[in-house]
């Protein structure tokens, strides 16, 4: 199936190649996709974390948004973070994602990486992808062809619009084809999918680059109940070969994924442990699950 849909889209593809290319302001774009699976360093897992945060703290306007924040997460584990708004949860992914830098404070990948010496595009080329809360997939391509533009990497139009997926890049996009519950879609247009699927593809887009880390804030928000259950599927399918990190408000979700739970608010951690720990805890039920 794929060499005709890789002729077809080619030239679009070319195109948005360019687009990611030239719209590198924010690092958002590159800092997602557009890196290629090569080289890639081993991170060290040696001490049982693969990310280690250490006492963060940044302030806005002298508003401290993180304030003394120490979090860690094993390899392989499936950790859920919830808080009220404004606790610091999406500013905490920017700091991992070298978006924000913290005023002070450790943050490691593995225990040999310092990401607070890395940029927003080395730490997803290290292995850190990111989900924002809104898809933010390219509509007027197939979802075949947004896979694969997760592959491609700063080439230029015309390398990549000779850009041919190897064997190994093939058997990629369709296990994550399967993953993401949309291999019977694998020629539609972004834009006709439904919002969960959006998203499914946007995680698929991540997956292409094979991330050791994955950071999902607010996945689910807006889904219906049958995609937030397929997407717990997703996600307890990925946990194990992947680490992730999960923002979410839905205690149903948040149940299904089962695991540790970390509580943020005002800018550090609150409480950790079991989800019925967690909801048990009074502090907890004062700041978020109210009374
Ligand atoms: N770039 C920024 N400039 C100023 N204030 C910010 C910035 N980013 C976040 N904040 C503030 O930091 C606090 C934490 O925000 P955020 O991390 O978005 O919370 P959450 O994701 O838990 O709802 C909020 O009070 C927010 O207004
Ligand atoms: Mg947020």
């Amino acid at each position: 199936m794929t060499p005709d849909l890789l002729q077809q889209g080619a030239q679009r593809v070319a195109q948005h190649a360019q687009y990611l290319s030239e719209s590198t302001e924010s690092g958002g774009r590159d800092a997602g996709y557009g890196r290629v699976l090569h080289d890639r360093h081993e991170v060290d897992v040696s001490h049982g974390r693969i990310l280690y945060l250490e006492d963060v703290s940044v302030s806005f306007d002298g508003f401290k948004a993180i304030n003394k924040l120490s979090l860690d997460i094993a390899p392989g584990e499936l950790r859920c973070i919830i808080g009220p708004n404004g606790a610091g949860k999406t500013t905490m992914m920017d700091i991992i994602t070298g978006k924000t830098r913290p005023d002070e404070g450790t943050v490691f990948f593995g225990s040999t990486i310092d990401l607070l010496r890395h940029n927003e595009p080395e730490i997803a080329q290290l292995g850190i992808g990111r989900k924002f809360q809104k898809p933010t997939v390219f509509e007027h391509l197939t979802v075949f062809e947004n896979l694969e533009l997760a592959l491609k990497t700063n080439k230029g139009v015309k390398a990549s619009m000779f850009f041919k997926l190897d064997s190994t890049q093939s058997d990629r996009l369709a296990e994550v084809l399967h993953t993401i519950h949309l291999a019977g879609s694998v020629s539609a247009l972004a834009g006709v999918l439904s919002h969960g699927q959006k998203q499914w593809l946007e995680i698929g887009m991540l997956l292409m680059q094979d991330p050791k880390l994955l950071l999902l804030d607010e996945p689910v928000a807006g889904m219906t109940d049958h995609e937030t259950e397929r997407t717990a599927e997703l996600f307890l399918s990925l946990k194990g070969k992947h680490s992730l990190m999960v923002v979410e408000h839905d205690m149903s979700f948040i149940r299904t994924l089962g695991g540790t739970v970390t509580v943020l608010c005002d800018g550090s951690v609150l409480a950790q442990g079991t989800l019925d720990q967690v909801q048990a805890d009074e502090r907890v039920i004062e700041v978020y699950l109210g009374r």
